[in-house]
């Protein structure tokens, strides 16, 4: 028997979750679900929306199915899901987009896989208000992130066959964050030359999925992109009603539908149980009962194609018919591959993500509040020399003030250079010299940001030989 955690969630959870249990019952899958008859709750009087026996349960048998949860809007607990991927560190999201037939779209042949980074980039939360006018969030990306991730794409490219990874991003614009994803990825890359990588900005990317879906095959992205690009690539095989994903970490995985509780219609009998299924397939893949899941798949596929669809779809079946009809068009033989499963398993535990890299500090952007215009900051704190001010991003001083809205947020760069233009290395007492200043000057300053630069980027022979 296979031990997989149940959660029904909230809203249509319970009607899809039970759909689903339903049909791994008639086809006799050897699961016994944990929290079979109410599903493990996730529910409001826990802080994070989740109570410990469901992640405890999740940790202790590694594989969850898990129905939407409504996450309350403006108060309550946060959403259970973030909180979910990130306790566990369930680091890959998977959503494949796969035309079906008799599901009508613009499109018939898509068959791609987003590759989702699950934790990191703006959705690390980082926000602060740094004035009354302005806010502020952090994206984070990270080298270790981006090796894990893009190493995820490839090894489960080769192990489904397929033949091509590509990068989305947008480091024409986010040179250093999502350049840092983009090098990554290339490195990775390296490793598999049996596949096929490139890259592709991502508006560009939109534009091509919107036009030419069928030449994509496995995407891989940092969070924000991946959740949006996702949701685009749903839409082009038939919508939420058909969306699956997986939430995968290094050693526990929670699968579920992309779409959420549908309070809209929870309760009518009416919802469209297809995307759970689907996630089902993919839980079913890593669990490694791959003809147990083309077994059922089949069925699904038989009964799209005789027409019975949920109204999302736009036909006339209700959850329950739908879900009858498809254990009807099961193949009645069990496969032995019970004994003998056949796991995709992932395993990045080994990933020499760090590199020992010497850093130099050679200047500081300090951020700092003016509402009356461009601050009139000290021009030099000992190697310090004030190089330029920028509000929004755009120059501001020295030179023509251009024509645009200021707000009172001032980025204010100093670097510390010698007399050739040659970057110094300097220590933080430089640095809080220039901030006294800054403050007896009666500037008031927000945040810094140390600029610095790494050997390997430098291109010392240290990295060179790396
Ligand atoms: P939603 O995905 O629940 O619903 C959007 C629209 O799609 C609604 O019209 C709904 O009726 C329809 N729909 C969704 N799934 C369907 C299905 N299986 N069959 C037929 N129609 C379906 O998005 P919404 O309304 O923005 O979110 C509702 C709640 O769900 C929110 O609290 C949100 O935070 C939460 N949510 C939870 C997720 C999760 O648990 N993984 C993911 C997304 C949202």
């Amino acid at each position: 028997m296979f031990k997989v955690v149940l959660i029904k969630g909230d809203g249509i959870g319970p009607e899809i979750s039970d759909a689903v249990v339903e049909i791994f019952d008639a086809a006799k899958v050897p699961v016994e679900w944990v929290g079979r008859q109410a599903g493990l709750s996730v529910i409001d009087k826990y802080p994070t929306g989740i109570p410990q026996e469901t992640l405890d349960a999740i940790e202790k048998y590694q594989v969850a199915l898990k129905g939407p949860t409504t996450t309350p809007v403006g108060t309550g607990h946060k959403s259970v899901n973030v909180t979910l991927r990130t306790t566990l560190e369930l680091f890959a999201n998977v959503r494949p987009a796969k035309s079906l037939p008799g599901v009508r779209t613009r499109f018939d042949n898509v068959d791609l896989i987003i590759v989702r980074e699950n934790i990191e980039d703006t959705y690390s939360g980082i926000e602060h208000h740094q004035t009354a006018s302005v806010a502020q969030g952090l994206k984070l990306i990270t080298r270790p992130g981006s090796i894990r991730i893009a190493k995820y794409a490839f090894e489960m490219a080769k192990l489904y066959g397929r033949k091509k990874v590509l990068a989305v991003h947008k480091a024409n614009i986010h040179k250093i964050t999502d350049g840092l994803f983009l090098k990554c990825f290339y490195e990775v890359a390296a490793d598999y030359p049996e596949i096929q990588s490139s890259d592709l900005i991502v508006d560009n990317t939109c534009m091509q999925l919107v036009t030419n879906p069928e030449r994509f095959d496995v995407l891989v992205l940092p969070n924000l992109y991946g959740d949006i690009v996702s949701d685009l690539c749903a839409g082009l095989v038939g919508g939420l009603g058909v969306a699956p994903g997986g939430n995968i970490g290094e050693f526990s995985a929670i699968f579920e539908s992309v779409h959420g509780s549908a309070p809209d219609i929870a309760g009518k009998g009416i919802a469209n149980p297809t995307a759970l299924l689907l996630s089902s397939f993919q839980m079913l893949q890593h669990l490694g009962l791959h003809k147990t899941k083309t077994r059922i798949e089949n069925a699904l596929i038989q009964t799209l194609k005789d027409g019975i669809k949920t109204g999302d779809l736009g036909g006339k079946a209700n959850t329950k018919e739908f879900t009858k009809a498809i254990i009807s068009n099961i193949d009645p033989v069990v496969e032995n591959e019970f004994n003998n499963p056949t796991p995709v398993r992932i395993t990045t535990s080994l990933l020499k993500t760090y590199k020992e890299v010497e850093e130099y500090c050679h200047g500081v952007d300090v951020f700092v509040e003016n509402p009356k215009g461009i601050p009139e900051m000290p021009e030099k704190a000992d190697h310090l020399k004030l190089k330029m001010i920028s509000n929004r991003g755009t120059k501001v001083y020295p030179g023509v003030i251009p024509k645009i809205w200021l707000v009172d947020h001032h980025r204010c760069r100093y670097v510390a250079a010698d007399e050739n233009g040659n970057y110094l290395n300097i220590g933080d007492e430089e640095i809080f010299d220039l901030i006294r200043e800054i403050s007896a000057a009666g500037i008031k300053w927000m945040h810094i940001e140390k600029l610095q630069l790494f050997d390997d980027e430098l291109g010392y022979t240290k990295a060179q030989g790396e």
